[in-house]
């Protein structure tokens, strides 16, 4: 346990019970979860000129996105995707994470366009050989891009509603809202798709866009989770709307100071939405390019704020149950959680 603090009623946690800490991931992008070196190495294979150091070029979001593009647009076979997906589920694990939801925006991966179904199956596979290894079990929220048309995202809805594979769990959207400007009403039929076909929704706003994305994502694309969603604290009615509708923001401190949503942790209004009521989880939206994983997350955030474990471990309730992992387990983590918050530590 780590050292105490005199404004926590329970003490401050450190890494290792953070590690051990069961809890799920709910907001990460697969985009943002590429080895580096399979990115060298692709890039060696295609004759291609990296700009230096990837990691140093992310300072704001639309060169986070663009950072993104580079890296997938080099990623062409079907054995990389399953390097990806492993590596990525034994990434959560090693974090100590029981279930992720990641977020995988097929725009970003020019090779595969026209090909979903090699794409999608190529990551399954990837998967499911991390989860008989013993890794994190993961479910696909693909992605639509801020950017696209209506067209493009109904065309991908109706591809995940013919899949039937139970690896899809929700319908995304992320990219750049400011850049979009106002796109909700753009994609309210995709969505609504979605919903009709008993997929999940998560919806990125309130990081480029305030309060006004929020609405949107609420009241036109049907929103379960908002990911990020920091900007609502500047409507108090939506702020109060949130906490009674228990829709959890799917929160990402060292992603919002990184690419200047916020000018330091110390201003993130992450403890003023929990303390509003809000129900808060702490994610790492693209943690490879970031440097980060969930335990580190989770002792900035409690060191800046003083959060006991009984804090902490609050929002690792909220991302097990906000998360979209089926009933059962979400019933088990739980229960893990339970016990392990009993054991004596
Ligand atoms: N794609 C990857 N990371 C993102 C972020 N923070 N916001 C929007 N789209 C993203
Ligand atoms: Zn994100």
């Amino acid at each position: 346990m780590g050292h105490s603090d005199q404004g926590a009623q329970t003490p401050i946690p450190d890494r290792g019970w953070l590690l051990a800490l069961p809890k799920a991931e709910v907001h990460v992008h697969l985009e943002g979860c590429l080895a580096p070196e399979l990115v060298s190495s692709a890039a060696r294979r295609a004759g291609a000129e990296l700009p230096g150091d990837l990691e140093q070029g992310v300072h704001d979001l639309d060169s986070l996105l663009r950072t993104l593009d580079i890296s997938c647009a080099l990623i062409d076979t079907e054995a990389e995707l399953i390097d990806i997906a492993y590596g990525f589920s034994r990434h959560e694990a090693d974090s100590g994470v029981r279930y992720a939801d990641v977020i995988v925006n097929p725009a970003h991966w020019p090779a595969w366009r026209g090909r979903l179904d090699s794409f999608v199956a190529a990551l399954d596979a990837g998967f499911t050989a991390a989860e008989t290894d013993g890794f994190t079990p993961v479910g696909i929220c693909p992605s639509i891009g801020r950017d696209q048309s209506a067209s493009e995202a109904v065309e991908l809805v109706e591809w995940i509603v013919a899949d039937q594979s139970e690896r899809l769990v929700a319908l995304s959207i992320d990219g750049n809202e400011e850049a979009a400007g106002r796109s909700s009403p753009r994609f309210a039929d995709a969505f609504g798709r979605a919903a009709a076909a008993g997929f999940h929704r998560c919806v990125h706003a309130g990081e480029s866009s305030g309060p006004e994305g929020v609405w949107d994502a609420i009241d036109l694309l049907g929103a379960e989770r908002i990911d990020h969603g920091i900007r609502c604290v500047d409507d108090p009615a939506l702020v109060a709307e949130l906490a009674r509708r228990g829709i959890a923001l799917d929160v990402c401190p060292t992603s919002n100071v990184r690419l200047g949503v916020v000018s330091s942790l110390h201003d993130h209004p992450v403890e003023q939405l929990r303390a509003a009521g809000v129900r808060v989880s702490i994610n790492t939206d693209d943690p490879f390019l970031l440097g980060t994983d969930i335990p580190a997350e989770m002792a900035s955030v409690a060191t800046t704020f003083s959060w006991g474990t009984d804090v902490v471990a609050e929002m690792a309730r909220t991302s097990i149950d906000a998360s979209f992992a089926s009933a059962e387990v979400k019933r088990a983590l739980q229960n893990e959680l339970s016990a392990f918050l009993e054991s004596p530590s």
